[in-house]
């Protein structure tokens, strides 16, 4: 995707053709240098530089290598542009290599939400029951867990266990959304006193969830939904399932970033109301000139938004900040995670 050779000049033509519609002509220029300084340093440092689709467009359309051409890289570094758990994972399945992340304050409300002593407590409180972690938890969450699973494959990991009861964490939105396509009854028991979980005893439930949130799409209403709808009669809505279920069935479609990416690029709207980060809209919109992209763009993960070109530089310059995950702790977060690719 990125020649090796490419000069300043040719990265900012590059660049300009892809983003002339959505970052400013002066922020371009200084932009592309701050890129080709980060390419340079990819080369002689044999670094690949990873990132989630909520990086800023001038990053995301700069810098980052396909994470299919990564699985195979041969680098000696990966720097991860995204948040602290995504990096983690990034460590989780490539121990031999040093992992970085340019900020050291990029968190996600998701993985704070939940420890690994709260995981213990609920496997204590609901014996035999298995454990699923969205893989926004931080590694020893994972450790704890019996599997992982993406946004993307959260009910067939669920339906997968053949379990009748499963304990699915920390995402509230996503384990309703998960629950309701699945045809299960969910409980969300109380930290503290064991009474609670007598009551839930009395109930008929399948699955036993977490009351973490996203703190980007829990701001998304059906409200929202029905004001642009009424103004874009013509308007394809598609939401994240960290959005609330109210909001995904007021929708058209629902999926992962890489599911709604594929969906506006296979379908043929006019235009699209992405209920996620509103940079991701902006990444989108560039790829796909001929479609326009409706966001409500108050809404821009602070986590996400701590990763810059500048900091991407610096972490390379610098080495820094180096992602450690404690062996054993690795090792057991890794077969939770190997169980999920292996269900694909
Ligand atoms: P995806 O797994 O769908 O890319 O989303 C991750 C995330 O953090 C959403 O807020
Ligand atoms: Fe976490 Fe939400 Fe930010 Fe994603 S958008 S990293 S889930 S806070």
């Amino acid at each position: 995707m990125i020649q090796t050779q490419e000069t300043a000049q040719e990265l900012y033509a590059r660049m300009r053709e892809k983003l002339a519609e959505v970052v400013p002509e002066v922020e371009l220029r200084y932009k592309s240098e701050l890129a080709w300084r980060i390419n340079a340093l990819k080369r002689e440092r044999n670094a690949v530089v990873l990132g989630h689709n909520y990086m800023e467009p001038a990053l995301y359309h700069s810098i980052l290598e396909l994470c299919r051409q990564a699985a195979r890289t041969t680098a000696d570094i990966i720097v991860f542009c995204g948040v602290r758990f995504m990096a983690e994972t990034a460590k989780i399945l490539n121990p031999g290599k040093t992992v970085l992340i340019p900020s050291p304050v990029a968190g996600c409300s998701l993985a704070q939400s939940i420890t690994a002593a709260d995981v213990r407590d609920l496997k204590a409180r609901f014996p035999g029951v298995p454990v699923v972690s969205y893989v926004n938890t931080y590694a020893d969450v994972k450790a704890e867990s019996d599997i992982c699973c993406t946004s993307g494959n959260a009910a067939k990991v669920v339906q997968s266990l053949g379990s009748q009861r499963v304990i699915f964490l920390p995402d509230e939105f996503l384990a309703r959304n998960v629950a309701k396509e699945t045809g299960r009854t969910i409980i969300f028991p109380t930290r503290g006193p064991r009474a609670a979980d007598g009551q839930a005893a009395g109930l008929d439930y399948q699955m036993v969830g977490w009351q973490g949130r996203c703190e980007v799409h829990e701001k998304f209403t059906v409200e929202d939904i029905a004001n642009v709808r009424r103004q874009f009669p013509d308007v394809v809505v598609l939401a994240h399932p960290e959005c609330s279920p109210e909001v995904v069935a007021a929708s058209d479609f629902a999926g992962s970033t890489a599911a709604m990416i594929a969906w506006v690029e296979k379908t043929q709207a006019p235009r699209y109301l992405l209920l996620t980060e509103c940079s991701m809209g902006d990444n989108i919109a560039a790829a796909n000139p001929r479609k326009e992209m409706l966001r409500l763009c108050t809404v821009r993960c602070p986590h996400m938004n701590e990763i810059t070109l500048e900091m991407t530089l610096a972490a390379l310059e610098q080495t820094r900040y180096v992602v450690e995950v404690p062996e054993e702790t690795r090792r057991r977060a890794l077969a939770a995670v190997e169980r999920m690719i292996a269900i694909g």
